[in-house]
């Protein structure tokens, strides 16, 4: 695996290249990222993944300093999992002068559930988006689903700009107990990892009042919300929605439940599509 650390040194490592599917991650890799790299694998020729930690996305009071940084570990998995090129940028590589021209996606979808309670998190992610893709010209990008809303608002962006990028999605890989993978999850404790599984259990019961024909969304999210709080969660929302542009949904949208909750001091995020 070559690593390139400048803007200057990845275009001569990439070169005439063609067929770059790139996985851009803030590094603290794991299952989850590397499916994204395997899925990389089978649809370019070279495969690219970058490891920055995006300090446009972070709020002040959010976890920039202390974001798991664990360089040689990254590297170890991604040569393993076959990654061709690591692009890894410095704060001045990558923002040598302030970055002042942002991407400013459509506050109807990025401004709602992660935007609403993140404020400014899509403009860091599609400003620093924008850059990653600028610098590696992939064909292919690769997202995980985990992040759902954050895959759709590129997705958005990239058609609004007529970007020459396929974007593609991949499942959530989820530890055994149902635990979506996240590098946030190191911040459990042992107890609140054991208890971390109910976001995916509440999810499900969720998807399973709908089946079984419960049709009134906001007393199914409200009630949701009450039995995190009960088990000492602080949910920011539980949220059923539409999949194509995570509005209210009306009968027979495929669908999607959303949520984001805190337990503890770590804040986790999941999502499931059911219809
Ligand atoms: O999902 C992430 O890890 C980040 O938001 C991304 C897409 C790498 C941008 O910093």
């Amino acid at each position: 695996m070559q690593i390139a650390r400048t803007i200057p040194e990845l275009r001569e490592i990439l070169g005439s290249r063609r067929r770059a599917a790139f996985v851009p991650t803030m590094g603290n890799l794991h299952e989850g990222h590397l499916s994204l790299v395997r899925t990389a694998r089978k649809l370019g020729e070279v495969t690219v993944a970058s490891i920055f930690v995006n300090r446009l996305q972070f709020l002040p009071h959010e976890d920039f300093d202390t974001y798991p940084r664990t360089w040689e570990s990254d590297c170890e998995k991604l040569r393993a999992a076959g990654c061709d090129v690591l692009f890894a940028p410095d704060e001045k590589a990558l923002y040598p002068e302030p970055q002042t021209c942002k991407v400013h996606p459509d506050p109807a979808l990025a401004d709602i559930l992660e935007g609403h309670f993140r404020p400014g998190f899509f403009v860091g992610v599609c400003t620093v988006v924008m850059k990653l893709f600028a610098c590696v010209q992939p064909q292919f990008a690769v997202f995980g689903k985990k992040d759902y809303q954050q895959l759709m608002v590129i997705r958005h962006m990239v058609r609004q700009f007529a970007l020459p990028i396929d974007v593609v999605g991949v499942e959530t890989h989820r530890a055994d107990d149902g635990l979506a993978l996240s590098s946030r999850n190191g911040y459990l404790g042992k107890d609140e990892r054991v208890e971390a599984t109910q976001l995916s259990l509440l999810l499900q019961s969720v998807a399973a009042a709908v089946r079984e024909g419960e049709r009134d969304f906001a007393t199914i999210e409200a009630r949701a919300r009450t039995s995190l709080m009960a088990r000492g969660w602080k949910p920011d929302y539980v949220a059923i929605r539409r999949r194509s542009d995570l509005k209210a949904p009306v009968a027979g949208d495929p669908l999607v439940v959303l949520a984001a909750a805190r337990l503890g001091s770590t804040r986790l995020i999941d999502n499931l599509e059911f219809d």
